[in-house]
């Protein structure tokens, strides 16, 4: 049985202040929820804050992007021993966003995710097709060549400490989630790619979370789903009645 994992991705939304209360909420309402792994990945600047609120509950910390390099000139950067500080024990790497605006490609999400593993972080693997793509009935194709350049060269054991998230570009903060339907079918299609990657045993226990306008309405039909292990969650996860609904909606699946 795969525990379900729910990640709130804050994107770059909540200042110190509002990040410190958002995480009090959140921490206060699932303070008796031990059945499922949940997550916040706030901005930077507000982990060490938010840190401060969750420390010593089940919730845990996660950033939303690392540099590859261990230290040095890397002007704006943030590296994965700065994360283990502030307390994270998770990074979400190659967001559609970050793909999108900013140049990441397979690669430089491959050098992120071996970055992570080394220090000991657990990287949620962002992957997922655009609108276009899946007119194209290319899906497969799109999110295949996404998981094999990130996990290009890793060990099965590397690969097993991984948490992917299929994340549909088309169903980002749009309003627009995938069936539940669309969502299994991809996800089963992951399972097997993982499977012919790491072998099928570390395939069963590797968690595939769905994420693309989840809400408290939606989140327990996607999460019934057999391949669906958890959500990775953005614009609801930013209030928290709504991101606590779907830790229980998860919780009950
Ligand atoms: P959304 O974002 O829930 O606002 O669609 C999801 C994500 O980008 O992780």
């Amino acid at each position: 049985m795969r525990r379900k994992i729910v990640a709130g991705n804050w994107k770059m939304n909540k200042t110190v202040p509002e990040a410190v209360e958002l995480a009090r909420a959140v921490r206060d309402a699932l303070a008796d929820e031990s059945t499922v792994d949940v997550v916040l990945c706030p901005p930077f600047v507000d982990l060490v804050p938010v840190h401060e609120q969750i420390k010593g509950t089940n919730i845990g910390l996660g950033a939303q992007n690392l540099f590859w390099e261990e230290k040095g000139a890397y002007t704006g950067e943030i590296s994965a021993a700065m994360l283990l500080s502030a307390g994270c024990q998770y990074v979400i790497i190659g967001h559609s966003e970050r793909r999108q605006y900013f140049g990441e490609t397979d690669e430089t999400v491959n050098k992120r995710l071996r970055r992570a593993l080394a220090a000991g972080l657990t990287p949620i693997v962002c992957v997922g097709e655009k609108l276009e793509e899946r007119q194209a009935g290319r899906t497969k194709e799109v999110v295949e060549g996404q998981v094999r350049g990130a996990f290009s060269g890793l060990s099965g054991e590397e690969v097993s400490r991984t948490v992917i998230a299929y994340e549909p570009v088309w169903a980002i903060g749009t309003g627009v989630n995938a069936t539940p339907e669309q969502a299994q079918e991809v996800h089963e299609f992951l399972r097997e790619l993982i499977g012919d990657l790491a072998g099928k045993q570390i395939a069963e226990g590797l968690r595939i979370q769905y994420g693309g306008s989840v809400t408290p309405e939606n989140a327990g039909d996607l999460m019934s789903q057999p391949d669906v292990d958890g959500a990775l969650v953005g614009g609801a996860s930013l209030d928290a009645e709504r991101f606590v609904k779907i830790v229980k909606a998860a919780a009950q699946r």
